[in-house]
């Protein structure tokens, strides 16, 4: 195989109470690219649509990622890519991890997998670096193995992924303002209590447990962040009211996406996520700030190849 064109996912990280640690991966939502081998031994982005990024490989987190990759391969060649954007930058859906992921997924798949998911991980986590100043593995992760994921530990790495109970639904509404995942870092505390810190992995336990034994309920009670919801939440126009809302309208749960602004949902069903959607949608209407809604179930494959 010497080209191939995939479907990146978009992901929510943290999950409400898992600030790093865990993702999921969305279906409805996500970036293409098409992936092609070269006789250079190097990573080219030849073509970048519907988002204004670098195209310079250093400057470019699939050419980061990508680079990580190529430093460890048997392979002489290299790799040109085109991404065609979908996923807003800063919008707090992995916009960044669904490039970096994207690329050294279809790379892998065209030197015929010489690679595991977790070495994937690694090297999607450079771009991720590039992005934010931190390789996070919270958005990479579930892009590349799909479902929920969670990160055990960063050193070393380990990851687990997890199964999405079949009926759960994310609603994610992305309100049009850029925040920067490296912005939205350099406000939180570095130090935590260890009062927030028994309520916060009280819930970590309880999200992973509800997705294990089907409980939503048990999901929907351990989708709170007592850490850094509180802090970045002000950086987000209506969000207290956008989440009433779709907490009244039925939703488990409902937090920031990632490091924001994009505010997200669990539902049981599809209708209630639309209920949900219906809901947030109100908030920014009556606020008047343009915004972008995604219902969509959770994507259990991760990254895909396109016909
Ligand atoms: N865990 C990261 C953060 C995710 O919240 O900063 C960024 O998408």
């Amino acid at each position: 195989m010497e080209e191939i064109r995939v479907f990146c996912p978009a992901t929510i990280a943290n999950i409400s109470c898992g600030f790093d640690v865990l993702g999921l991966a969305l279906d409805a939502v996500g970036d293409e690219m098409v992936v092609r081998k070269c006789k250079e031994n190097t990573i080219k982005i030849t073509k970048l649509e519907g988002q204004d990024l670098p195209k310079q490989t250093l400057q470019n987190v699939a050419g980061v990622a990508g680079l990580a990759l190529l430093e460890k391969a048997d392979y002489k060649g290299g790799f040109e890519i085109e991404i065609y954007k979908k996923i807003k930058a800063g919008s707090g859906i992995g916009s960044s991890a669904a490039s970096s992921a994207g690329a050294v997924w279809a790379m892998n798949q065209l030197l015929g997998k010489p690679f595991a998911t977790i070495d994937l991980v690694k090297f999607a986590m450079e771009g991720e670096r590039l992005a934010s100043g931190v390789a996070h593995a919270d958005n990479v992760a579930p892009a590349l193995f799909g479902g929920f994921t969670l990160v055990r530990s960063y050193s070393p790495l380990d990851i687990i992924r997890i199964d999405a109970p079949t009926a759960l639904f994310a609603t994610v509404i992305h309100p049009q303002i850029e925040i920067k995942t490296s912005d939205s870092r350099k406000i939180l505390k570095t130090k935590i209590s260890l009062e927030d810190g028994i309520k916060q992995w009280g819930n970590v336990g309880g999200l992973i447990a509800g997705l294990y034994t089907n409980d939503y309920d048990l999901i929907g009670r351990s989708l709170i962040d007592h850490i850094v919801e509180p802090i970045r939440s002000i950086l987000i126009p209506g969000f207290d009211e956008v989440k009433a809302n779709a907490n009244a309208a039925g939703a488990l749960g409902c937090g920031i996406s990632g490091s924001g602004p994009s505010i997200f949902a669990l539902s049981k069903g599809k209708e209630t996520a639309e209920k949900v959607a219906i809901s947030m949608d109100s908030v920014y209407q009556n606020i008047g700030i343009s915004h972008d809604i995604h219902i969509s179930k959770i994507n259990v494959e991760g990254i895909k190849i396109l016909a």
